[in-house]
């Protein structure tokens, strides 16, 4: 028999269910609650997201965005390229739970194993031959070869590639449930992070002796100074043992964290955030290690120009924090 306090509590437990159940299956970014919310990226509030570009501010311009229709420079030691368009670059995203990248891969170029915390994805090839590959929570490995006008999926966080098999040049176009799905590149993720990983978890991790683990690490700082090979070059003249050039990171202008910036930037799949705050020292660091148009398209200081202009000198305010961070920076 049940009791008639038994059944208020199976009641009660099904409306708990019942409320919960929708909360639990969302997987994107959450509903927005207005038509736009055009990302204001420099506001000194700090949400989860971007707060709102007043309404008077808004123009037609920042409902589209062009940065897909060039080819990504594919010339670094994965051959492939990620160029993103999410709310960073396209503030209109902000609050839609959309985004989209492109990636451009050389012959034989890899979109190394990564993974997207916040987002699923899905692609189509538009160009040349792709093994797209994907491996489940249970290490279950899921792949095929792709051509143009193939879609794929990948379910959120999983790992997952892109290889191109091709002959020629391909490229892909890929699209994610939020407007900024995050990415966790395998190499740099384990072998570049800023600290390091003791070697100590690494060798117990992949069962290997610490001299696999170095070797590793070193071919990882390496695909670190694609971008930078500006600098590189000019030490490696400079000095006689081009072997053995140390760099010490407080030299650097700017300071470690604008050296991190950097870091992050040659990797070209991990999102920067920028701030007003981090502009000058960034463009110290990039001007130091030569991250200029002449050594890669697209690289790091002309990008922070183009941040300078259409983003700081918008406003008074991000102008004058801009302007007091000149204050610590050397003469
Ligand atoms: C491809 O995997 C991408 O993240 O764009
Ligand atoms: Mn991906």
């Amino acid at each position: 028999m049940i009791s008639s306090s038994g059944s208020s509590f199976d009641l009660l437990c099904c409306l708990v269910v019942l409320l919960i159940l929708p909360f639990s299956s969302l997987s994107s970014d959450p509903d927005s609650l207005q038509d736009f919310c055009v990302a204001n990226l420099n506001s000194s509030i700090s949400v989860n997201g971007f707060p709102c570009k007043p309404d008077a501010e808004v123009t037609s311009h920042d409902f589209f965005f062009d940065g897909l229709t060039k080819e990504g420079n594919t010339t670094n030691v994965f051959g492939s390229k990620v160029t993103t368009g999410n709310v960073l670059e396209f503030p209109g995203l902000n609050t839609l739970g959309i985004s989209m990248n492109r990636v451009d891969f050389a012959p034989g170029g890899l979109n190394p194993p990564h993974s997207h915390p916040r987002a699923s994805e899905t692609g189509v090839v538009i160009e040349g031959k792709l093994l797209v590959g994907f491996i489940t929570t249970n290490n279950v490995y899921h792949s095929k070869v792709l051509t143009a006008g193939q879609m794929f999926v990948v379910p959120k966080g999983l790992v997952h590639f892109q290889l191109n098999v091709g002959e020629g040049k391909a490229h892909t176009v890929t699209a994610f449930n939020s407007q900024l799905p995050g990415a966790a590149v395998a190499p740099p993720t384990l072998f570049a992070s800023s600290p390091a990983i003791p070697n100590g978890v690494l060798t117990k991790a992949f069962q290997v002796e610490d001299d696999v683990i170095n070797a590793i690490k070193s071919n990882c700082s390496f695909l670190l100074f694609q971008s930078v090979r500006g600098l590189l070059q000019r030490l490696c003249t400079d000095f006689d043992d081009s072997n053995n050039v140390t760099i010490e990171l407080h030299d650097i202008p700017g300071g470690e964290d604008a050296f991190d910036l950097c870091a992050k930037f040659c990797y070209g799949i991990i999102t920067i955030n920028l701030i007003s705050h981090d502009l000058l020292p960034a463009f110290c660091a990039a001007k130091f290690l030569r991250m200029t148009e002449s050594v890669e398209q697209g690289n790091f200081v002309q990008k922070l120009e183009a941040f300078f202009i259409s983003c700081i000198l918008d406003g008074w305010k991000d102008t004058v924090v801009t302007l007091q961070t000149t204050i610590k920076l050397p003469h």
